[in-house]
């Protein structure tokens, strides 16, 4: 019967490692028929825990280990660990400009021309670029051309092209999301300096010297806000539901909300109402960059950019244009 007790204790508590040390005895006296004493089954329970003295520690190993605990205590959930995730709301009313997918150095000059040209004609309240603002090709986990391959020089070009547009926007707030080809950046610090990868100093804000020209970051794929407008990069979806024929239809269908997205370099909109008349309006923005680049020299891209007006009770209307040689097409 002895060892017959010993195995029960044992499989008590191994299968319970986190119940209380007096709850497993009541239920070894009980399993045993009430052949030992509630004492006797405490001290059999704690050598399981190998919490039964110095002496016997030293003889029999312990079934299960757990922090020493006070009778009776409980155990507490543990604190989330989980970080806040909110949008970052531009805050503005009026005129938001909206340049996306310009992929320095590899952007179009005289697209790029066009869409600042008539954002700037309407004086905007804010400028946004939303994202894809750098290509970081060559730390681009892909096959690269070893030719093209020049971190230093890429930085330096963007760099250059953002003190550009603080020039042509001198007393707006701009503000520069994050895209997938900046998180490249991130991604190639992890994979080369993981150490100190998270100090504030290798931040790709700093690296551009953001602070100086007064450019805001939004990165970690946290939503834009232009009155009730979301806007997003459009890697935030993650791979899913990706539309060969409608950007904004994909969006649609992946969100079931209103949003302005760039990331497919196409123009699009898609608009569906509930049945109760509501509209979700969906739209894409073309992009400002070469549109034959090596590695998808036949695409369907096109140039555009948008501009958001936002009233004051945060209603918004979208001009969703493209960009024609160097010509704004508004329809
Ligand atoms: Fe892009
Ligand atoms: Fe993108």
């Amino acid at each position: 019967m002895g060892d017959a007790i010993t195995e029960l204790a044992r499989r008590l508590a191994t299968t319970h490692p986190d119940a209380p040390a007096r709850t497993l005895a009541r239920r070894l006296v009980a399993e045993t028929g009430g052949a030992i004493t509630l004492n006797q089954a405490r001290l059999r329970i704690a050598r399981q825990f190998g919490v039964h003295g110095k002496q016997n520690r030293r003889n029999v190993k312990a079934a299960a280990t757990r922090e020493p605990r006070k009778a009776g205590a409980v155990i507490e959930m543990p604190a989330s660990r989980a970080e806040p995730w909110q949008p970052h709301d531009l805050g503005v009313v009026g005129m938001v400009g909206v340049l996306s997918d310009i992929h320095v150095p590899y952007h179009d000059e005289q697209a790029v021309r066009a869409a600042v040209q008539y954002i700037a004609s309407e004086k905007p309240a804010a400028l946004l670029l939303n994202g894809d603002f750098a290509d970081f090709y060559s730390i681009s986990r892909h096959e690269k051309n070893p030719k093209h391959r020049n971190f230093k020089r890429e930085l330096e070009d963007v760099r250059q092209f953002l003190r550009w547009v603080r020039k042509q926007f001198p007393h707006i707030p701009i503000v520069a999301k994050a895209g997938n080809h900046e998180e490249r950046f991130e991604k190639w610090l992890w994979q080369h300096a993981p150490e100190i990868s998270d100090e504030p100093i290798m931040g790709i804000d700093n690296w551009l010297g953001l602070k100086d020209i007064d450019i805001t970051l939004v990165a970690d794929k946290r939503i834009v806000m232009a009155g009730e407008l979301p806007i997003l990069h459009g890697h935030e979806k993650g791979n899913g539901i990706s539309s060969p024929v409608n950007q904004a239809r994909g969006a649609f269908l992946r969100l079931h909300h209103t949003v302005l997205e760039g990331h497919g370099h196409r123009t699009s909109t898609h608009s569906e109402p509930d049945m109760f008349g509501r509209e979700t309006v969906c739209f894409s923005t073309g992009c400002l960059c070469d549109l034959r680049p090596a590695y998808a020299v036949l695409n369907k891209w096109n140039h555009g950019a948008a501009l958001v007006h936002v009233n004051k009770n945060g209603e918004f209307d979208v001009r969703n244009f493209r960009i024609a040689n160097g010509k704004v097409r508004t329809s």
